[in-house]
């Protein structure tokens, strides 16, 4: 069965960190979520000002940041030294767990920087399990060619292609996500499938593309959240197009957000606060 669109929440244009310019669909406006998907920004300029100041010092618990560089390089290092740079194609997944606090700062002062920060929600029982990374760069991404024109990354989860399985290097994650970057020639057909059990939304970043049975017309920069069944169809228009595909399984579980802690509890919040002012917050 096609996934239909269920709902679009568009992505409205703001800033975080030290004044970085990006655009922020799900965790903006009302706080729209998708579970287990807490945000997602995109930051895309040509122009330093909109992101040299970067992301300084800051803290995080219970949930994961996962970063996908499409252009730039920003340098990510946490409390403990860990150094990772964040390049062009390449993914950093970052388990915050209990707690870290890191800062990503752009280590160019001219060009592109684009790409995407999503935010995963963690299960109750690993909320407060040790922070942990995988680092992934471009070579280590496998990239298809799709049948019908175009390619796929996979980042995360199973891509089936004509007499191939493909897994993407992240694994280990309790929501089980699938992660794709698919580019469309014009015209081009995609058509895959998208676990029934998970939920799913794709962002069209570039062009323009049709979703769906009967096929309709999407916003670009915008989650579109996808409704029941098992497969995702998408059709590129006459630009072609480029957009990122994310399913994971659902948490079901209650959410209390204070900026970057997000638990179970008010309590749990409050507890993260303290830890964070008595420098307990990392384990
Ligand atoms: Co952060």
């Amino acid at each position: 069965m096609i996934r239909n669109i269920q709902s679009i929440i568009p992505s409205i244009p703001t800033s975080d960190g030290a004044g970085v310019k990006l655009r922020r669909s799900l965790g903006g406006q009302g706080n729209l979520r998708l579970d287990p998907f807490l945000m997602l920004d995109e930051f895309s300029s040509n122009d330093p000002n909109d992101y040299v100041a970067g992301f300084p010092s800051h803290p995080h618990r219970g949930f994961e940041t996962v970063t996908y560089m499409l252009e730039g390089h920003m340098l990510h290092e946490d409390h403990l030294g860990h150094q990772g740079h964040l390049k062009s194609g390449g993914v950093q997944w970052m388990t915050a767990g209990r707690g870290i606090i890191h800062s990503e700062m752009p280590q160019q002062v001219s060009g592109a920087m684009r790409g995407f920060q999503l935010w995963i929600n963690l299960p109750a029982k690993e909320k407060m399990k040790p922070a942990a990374y995988q680092d992934i760069q471009e070579e280590s991404i496998p990239k298809l060619a799709l049948t019908g024109g175009g390619s796929v990354k996979v980042i995360a989860g199973e891509f089936k292609g004509l007499g191939v399985s493909v897994h993407g290097p992240i694994s280990g994650i309790t929501t089980a996500p699938l992660f794709l970057d698919v580019h469309l020639p014009a015209n081009a057909m995609f058509d895959h499938a998208v676990p029934s059990e998970h939920h799913a939304f794709f962002y069209v970043y570039e062009g323009d593309l049709d979703c769906g049975e009967p096929m309709v017309s999407v916003p670009k920069q915008a989650v579109v959240v996808l409704g029941k069944g098992d497969r995702l169809k998408v059709k590129a228009g006459p630009m072609g197009a480029q957009f990122i595909v994310l399913a994971a399984l659902p948490l079901h579980e209650p959410i209390v957000q204070y900026g970057p802690f997000v638990m179970n509890t008010r309590e749990e919040i409050e507890q993260a606060i303290e830890d964070y002012q008595n420098n307990l917050l990392v384990g």
